[in-house]
């Protein structure tokens, strides 16, 4: 049965230590009143990759605080009647784990826990460059389909499905509500088992399979969880790929492809081209109706989306729980119109892999320096990862036409009004500079959402009374 739940994600570095967190609750519980709080990676990492490198999933990564810590975010949670979300980093672990480090020297139990080959093949990383690359140790070739400080699991091994369903039972047990699953459709490697050298040398050899959906099933079945997926994919993830995901192992699911689609053909934001509204708002208004897709215009992956589509946060906020939306997923910051921060100029100054490698390949594509760090300027994770404003929160908090203050209210219409709970999407209008008008109708009742994007004229929800329940400015 699908329910409705609203999602707070929480990338720790924006936010800070888990204490610090757990001072935060109240503040997001008073006017986001989130159902769960998705918490990024916070188990021991070297931090190559913002904590999807994991060294050890049983242990807190110290930078964060310890297990008293984290005994005291679920309790203070709980009282808010919040569960907490832990991000499940399954498709690869850290080098540094200690299960690739005894699988490098060929230990027997260990060997086969990674995706090991004689010989490279010609596929390529998600980060850039060759999905294979040498170990001395062991003399042979590993895959990692992101940077290869993250060496893909085996998952045909049953002994790693056994860890993952162990690493479940050890967090539930402290009381997490579930997990949000990384990168839950690239788990299985079926192409390096046909031993067909595969023609696309990109990510589409690792896309979801029947036997995704299998290890998915086996590690999470019957866990009593909630469970969230991340399929990559974009575009390509299509609706009856997503429906078999969520269907057979999940309770809702995020496409990116609805965030990557303003900007190009298929998932390439580094090219940071204009957003194309009409294209986009028509493919989120096609997703919107998606029972258990999870509505989000922002993550840590992303730009802040007033910056990406030029818009007031506030018209973006009516975007997101006007259009029918059963898991929207708040990022933490949104709810107060966080922009896009200055970043800096010198690329040595990014904390993130992927800026990095934003920068190279901009740079072999015969950008000139300038040209590329303005690129990596607008289009970087590290955009959303810089600490929130907490003294703009209690600003907004005391005037009723802030950002703050609409989220607050929406999401109180989006709990309980019937209409905007039940009623089906009618879409009226959709324009190239940003115009969406559409309805919501339930038991003979209609109501009118006028959004404009481009900010030329006030965006409105107007019930059947012609009252206006919320207004842009
Ligand atoms: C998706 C995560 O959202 C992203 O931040 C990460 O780099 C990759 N998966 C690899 O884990």
């Amino acid at each position: 049965m699908v329910e409705r739940k609203l999602i707070y994600q929480i990338y720790p570095t924006a936010v800070g230590s888990l204490r610090d967190i757990t001072d935060k609750i109240p503040q997001i519980a008073e006017y986001v009143q989130p159902d769960y709080i998705w918490l990024n990676p916070i188990f021991a990492s070297p931090w190559i990759d913002g904590g999807y490198d994991v060294s050890d999933y049983k242990k807190i990564d110290p930078r964060f605080g310890n297990m008293n810590d984290f005994r005291h975010l679920i309790a203070t949670a709980k009282k808010y009647k919040i569960g907490i979300l832990l991000d499940l980093v399954m498709n690869h672990t850290s080098s540094e784990h200690e299960w690739f480090k005894k699988s490098e020297r060929h230990d027997p139990k260990y060997k086969d826990y990674y995706v090991w080959l004689d010989r490279p093949i010609n596929w390529k990383s998600i980060f850039g460059g060759p999905a294979f690359s040498y170990d001395e140790t062991r003399g042979k070739y590993y895959l990692h389909l992101y940077d290869k400080a993250q060496p893909d699991l085996n998952f045909n091994n049953p002994r790693v499905i056994r860890e993952f369903k162990e690493i479940i039972d050890f967090w539930k047990q402290y009381g997490v509500a579930g997990f949000r699953v990384d990168s839950a459709n690239t788990l299985a490697e079926d192409a390096l088992k046909s031993g067909i050298l595969p023609r696309i040398t990109g990510f589409f050899n690792y896309f979801q399979t029947e036997e995704t959906v299998d290890i998915l099933e086996k590690v999470l079945a019957r866990k009593d969880i909630f469970t969230l997926a991340e399929p990559i994919g974009g575009r390509i993830l299509g609706k009856s790929r997503f429906r078999q995901l969520t269907h057979m192992a999940f309770d809702a699911a995020f496409n990116v492809g609805t965030i990557d689609i303003a900007d190009t053909f298929f998932s390439d934001r580094y090219h940071m081209m204009p957003v194309n509204y009409k294209r986009w708002l028509k493919y989120l208004a096609s997703w919107s109706t998606e029972p258990k897709f999870s509505m989000a215009l922002e993550s840590h992956d992303t730009p802040r989306a007033p910056s990406r589509f030029h818009a007031d946060p506030r018209v973006l906020a009516m975007l997101q729980l006007l259009l029918p939306s059963n898991y929207p997923c708040i990022y933490n910051g949104q709810e107060i119109g966080t922009k896009n921060p200055k970043l800096s100029n010198n690329i040595d100054d990014y904390p993130g892999v992927q800026s990095r490698m934003m920068y190279r390949t901009l740079r072999k594509e015969g950008k000139t320096k300038r040209q590329a760090m303005t690129a990596v300027r607008l289009a970087s994770r590290d955009n959303a990862r810089q600490p929130i404003d907490w003294g703009e929160y209690i600003l907004q908090s005391k005037d009723e036409e802030s950002t703050l203050r609409i989220y607050q209210k929406l999401i109180n219409l989006w709990r309980n009004d019937p209409v905007l709970v039940n009623g089906k999407l009618k879409v009226k209008k959709i324009t190239k500079t940003g115009v969406f008008d559409f309805c919501r109708i339930f038991d003979g009742k209609t109501y009118k959402v006028h959004l404009d994007l481009s900010n030329k004229t006030v965006s409105y929800l107007e019930n059947h009374e012609g009252q206006k329940l919320i207004r842009s400015r």
